[in-house]
């Protein structure tokens, strides 16, 4: 199956998604429906609600239209976390448009992203089950603890691999980990499967932030529809530059400190860089990880009896690191 396969399945499912994000952020203060539909009309992958009702129909889901509900939830966290992210990153565009805090300013995105979390929440409890509540709620914990950690390691050279990952896996895998979880809740699937699909949308959500870091580096503006090479610009030290630096000679390495401390960052000095990560191979080796957290990820639902949402599954595992990469890079060769 591939990943378009993957969509069609939940097609109907998905729109309903579309119609019931758009009645839930309506307000009669104007400015929130405004920020609101400008980010979601931006598009967006959607790739949470796909996870969140793959993952209940894997599971026997079929009665009722609490998955649409639950969709809203994690996608409204999601959107929140962008608005604020946004600010955090100074980031000028956003799903090919001008981000929210260009257009409307900082205080306005942080207030837009406050009222969507809170909203998250009060769709939850209307959901009225606390098994799903525990799930999100924890996701939202560790997502910030991710974006603290991220802080603390602004500018840090010297964070480590297994550093990196834990903040992966805490800002950006634990949403999609509670997305495919909430689905099995939904499907009142036993224990040992929740956790499974758990543990497959962790992985698979390590990948996709790795990926993300990647792109950063290796694409551009216009295929991101976001800034590239924003990363360094902010300090933030992820898997790509990790690696090059614990590649590089002593000369290297004092380069790339001497970067991180400069208040400017050069043309050529992010030529330099990428010329480092294109000597050391960079590009493979952050392929190569996050091909195996794909693999680690597929072998945690591997034991699931065969289904077509299980072949789905599988579909987006593989979408996320091979067709993202060949969709926001000119001559794909990794
Ligand atoms: C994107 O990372 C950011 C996240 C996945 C998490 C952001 C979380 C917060 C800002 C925490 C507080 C927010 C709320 C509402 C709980 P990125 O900058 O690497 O991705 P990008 O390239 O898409 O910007
Ligand atoms: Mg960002």
């Amino acid at each position: 199956m591939i990943f378009e396969e993957s969509v069609a399945l939940v097609k109907k499912e998905l729109e309903a998604v579309e119609v019931a994000l758009q009645e839930n952020f309506m307000s009669d203060v104007v400015m929130i429906p405004q920020i609101s539909k400008h980010l979601s009309e931006g598009g967006g992958k959607r790739i949470r609600p796909l996870l969140l009702l793959t993952s209940s129909k894997l599971c026997g889901y079929n009665n009722g239209n609490r998955h649409i509900n639950v969709c809203c939830v994690v996608e409204f966290i999601h959107s929140a976390t962008l608005l604020h992210d946004d600010v955090l990153d100074d980031a000028a565009i956003r799903r090919g448009k001008a981000a929210a805090n260009v257009k409307w300013g900082n205080e306005a995105s942080v207030l837009v992203g406050d009222y969507l979390f809170s909203k998250s929440f009060q769709l939850v409890a209307k959901d009225n089950d606390f098994k799903i509540l525990d799930s999100v709620s924890e996701a939202s914990r560790r997502l910030i603890e991710g974006e603290v950690l991220q802080l603390t390691q602004r500018k840090s050279i010297i964070t480590t691999e297994e550093e990196y990952f834990d903040m992966v896996k805490r800002k950006t895998a634990a949403l999609m980990a509670s997305s495919c979880q909430a689905g099995a809740i939904l499907g009142k699937a036993p224990e040992k499967v929740e956790q499974a699909l758990f543990m497959y949308g962790e992985k698979i959500g390590i990948a996709f932030q790795l990926i993300d870091d990647l792109l950063d580096y290796i694409s551009d503006d216009e295929k991101l529809g976001k800034p590239a090479r924003n990363d360094l610009k902010e300090g933030h030290v992820t898997l790509p530059l990790i690696r090059a630096y614990e590649c590089s000679d002593a000369g290297e390495k004092e380069f790339i400190d001497q970067l991180l401390g400069a208040e400017e960052l050069a043309r050529e000095d992010t030529t330099r860089i990428l010329d480092l990560m294109e000597k050391y191979d960079v590009i493979s080796y952050a392929m190569g990880k996050a091909r195996e957290y794909v693999q680690q990820g597929k072998k945690e639902i591997a034991e699931l009896p065969p289904s077509v949402y299980l072949d789905s599954l599988n579909a987006i595992a593989d979408y996320i690191v091979e067709n993202r990469v060949e969709l926001c890079l000119k001559n794909p060769t990794y």
